[in-house]
């Protein structure tokens, strides 16, 4: 580490991101469960969702998210120092960032999971700033990637309606500016009840007196009114913060980038923190909730689209399981 560069400035340079193929539209959903497109629009905002086929894995989905977002920062594979992937459904417990990092033959970047479910991109940008200004590592790509279509109970209706599989990415470097100006993250795991995807153990005796536990992981479980609840007080607490500590207030955003995992959660946000609805970044209705996913996807598409502009001030929360939550506030470009 080169003491010196303690300090530096940190810029986000490149975004990408990667979808299945495959949509499914509420109306396919009614014919799953006992449900409507009127219940999940109203309720929710979302229209439709993609899901991964049994072929398509998490690393490749990121591999094709972080080489696009590689490429918008005219970077190839081999610059790249660092691959940090948020994740809470790994192709492999062990990790599956190694398996992106061999698929983008980015041979000299150290690579690592990081998991704080629809939290994760946030406190996974946090991360990654910490590496850059300390200069240990120079150029950072920091995936969003999740496939809950694994974990969802597709026979229950007050969960498998809301989620979807996606994967989006960012480049993070050194900077004279630093356009990473403010952050906040939380956790508090006496209500991880209200949310989670838990390991279900049963006993299997290997000697008497010595029993290990066996199982896998239950599908998602999820109180629906607390969640709500919870993201709609604790996120524009965060956000406040965040911008706070940025030395800017609300009159400074140009745009409002929430996980996207309710459309009604993003407008009570934004009433509360008086952003105006053309300033909150919505792309839910084509996606549904795809976790650590949602930030960096919607991020990727309205730089594409050339909505978001370099300069343009931008605060992103994250909210979910856990339960974790956090803000950060970020100018795009260099
Ligand atoms: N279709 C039709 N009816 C449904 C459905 C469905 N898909 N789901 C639930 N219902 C029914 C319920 O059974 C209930 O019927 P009842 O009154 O006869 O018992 C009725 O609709 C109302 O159910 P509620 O759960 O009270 O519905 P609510 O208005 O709270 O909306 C929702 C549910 C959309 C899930 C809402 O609570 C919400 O958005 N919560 C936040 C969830 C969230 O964003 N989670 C992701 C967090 S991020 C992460 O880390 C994964």
């Amino acid at each position: 580490m080169v003491l010196e560069q303690v300090g530096i400035g940190i810029a986000v340079t490149g975004t990408g991101s990667a979808i299945p193929a495959v949509s499914l539209s509420n109306d396919g959903l009614s014919q799953i469960v006992e449900t409507s497109d009127e219940w999940i629009s109203s309720r929710t905002g979302i229209r439709h969702r993609r899901l991964a086929v049994p072929a398509e894995s998490l690393a490749k989905l990121s591999a094709e998210a972080a080489k696009a977002a590689i490429a918008t920062a005219h970077l190839t594979p081999m610059d790249i120092d660092l691959i940090l992937l948020a994740t809470s459904t790994p192709d492999d417990l062990f990790g599956t960032a190694c398996l992106v990092q061999a698929e983008l033959g980015a041979t000299k970047a150290v690579a690592f999971d990081l998991t704080a479910a629809c939290s994760g991109f946030v406190f996974g940008m946090v991360t990654a700033a910490q590496f850059i200004r300390a200069g240990a590592y120079q150029n950072v790509v920091l995936i969003g990637a999740d496939v809950l279509s694994r974990w969802v109970d597709w026979s229950d209706r007050r969960t498998c309606v809301l989620f979807g599989d996606g994967a989006g990415a960012v480049v993070m470097q050194p900077n004279e500016r630093d356009r990473l100006l403010g952050f906040e993250l939380r956790s508090d795991g006496t209500q991880n009840h209200f949310l989670n995807l838990a390991f279900q153990p049963r006993p299997k005796e290997l000697l008497r007196g010595t029993t290990v536990g066996q199982g896998t992981f239950h599908p998602i479980t999820m109180n629906g009114q607390e969640v709500y609840r919870f993201a709609v007080r604790r996120v524009p607490e965060v956000i406040e913060k965040a911008l706070f500590r940025a030395n800017l207030t609300i009159a400074d955003v140009d745009w409002l980038l929430l996980h996207q995992a309710n459309q009604r959660i993003l407008d009570a946000v934004g009433d509360r923190l008086k952003i105006p609805a053309e300033k909150v970044i919505s792309n839910l209705a084509k996606y549904g909730n795809t976790s650590a996913a949602s930030i960096p996807l919607a991020l990727d598409e309205e730089v594409r689209q050339g909505k978001v502009k370099a300069g343009d001030t931008i605060v992103s929360a994250g909210f979910g399981a856990g339960l974790t939550w956090g803000a950060t506030v970020f100018q795009w470009g260099r």
